[in-house]
């Protein structure tokens, strides 16, 4: 058996299954980096809008073409926090606008990107620990981590916690609507050829439809320390 990866804590799970929060805490409790490859993806997908690309309908060519015009990097800040910088700039809420999450599903596909996004990812683990979420985190970009977690919670759950997250709601959002965005975005994300979204055979299931954020981190955090 390959030798495990003790500096990373891999979490994964659909969209809105409060991953970006949980992971966050557990970050902060484990004295850890916190790393959304979410947001990787994201700032990919706000270039491609940026360019006025179609990504349902782009070529692979056109994605390579785009990554080619990207640097994305992480700096600390002033309380050691990581942040993102999109070619020089730092990257804030624009990634959670609407227009970036209805096509960020298609720019994930492209296995470019994912390639792209890879290498990146998998040279991160030179900060330290790290706390890293995502779909294929525990699957593909660290199958060898010692630490996964599989996050889910119910539709239903899911939606009224995206409405409450700032920025991806419009105005005119519902349970709804929501909802039907955030299962539209799972569907691309399960079923697609590469590193589709699916819980590792060795990650620990933790579904949170009725379990409150701090029970969620302490649980995962008893796990991480027995
Ligand atoms: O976690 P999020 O909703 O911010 O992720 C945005 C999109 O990126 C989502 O459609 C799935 C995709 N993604 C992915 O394919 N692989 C990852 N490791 C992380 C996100």
């Amino acid at each position: 058996m390959s030798e495990k990866i003790k500096n990373v804590i891999a979490i994964d799970g659909p969209a809105a299954s409060g991953k970006s929060t949980i992971a966050q805490l557990v970050a902060e409790k484990m004295k850890a980096y916190y790393i959304s490859t979410g947001n990787m993806y994201r700032a990919i997908a706000y270039k491609i809008l940026e360019n006025n690309i179609k990504a349902e309908s782009a070529e692979e060519e056109t994605f390579e073409k785009v990554l080619s015009n990207i640097k994305l990097d992480f700096k600390k800040d002033s309380d050691d926090n990581l942040i993102m910088i999109l070619n020089g700039k730092p990257l804030g809420q624009e990634i959670r606008k609407p227009e970036v999450a209805n096509i960020v599903s298609y720019v994930a596909k492209s296995p470019a990107v994912r390639k792209w996004l890879l290498d990146k990812q998998r040279s991160l683990t030179h900060l330290g620990l790290i706390v890293i979420e995502g779909r294929d985190i525990g699957t593909v970009v660290f199958p060898d981590a010692k630490f996964k977690f599989f996050l889910t919670a119910s539709p239903t759950v899911r939606a009224k916690r995206r409405l409450k997250q700032d920025g991806e709601n419009a105005s005119d959002a519902t349970v709804e609507t929501v909802s039907k965005a955030i299962a539209q975005r799972d569907k691309i994300d399960s079923n697609r050829k590469i590193a589709p979204l699916k819980q590792a055979d060795d990650a620990v299931l933790v579904d949170s439809s009725n379990m409150n954020k701090n029970e969620v981190v302490e649980y995962i955090v008893s796990k991480i320390n027995t």
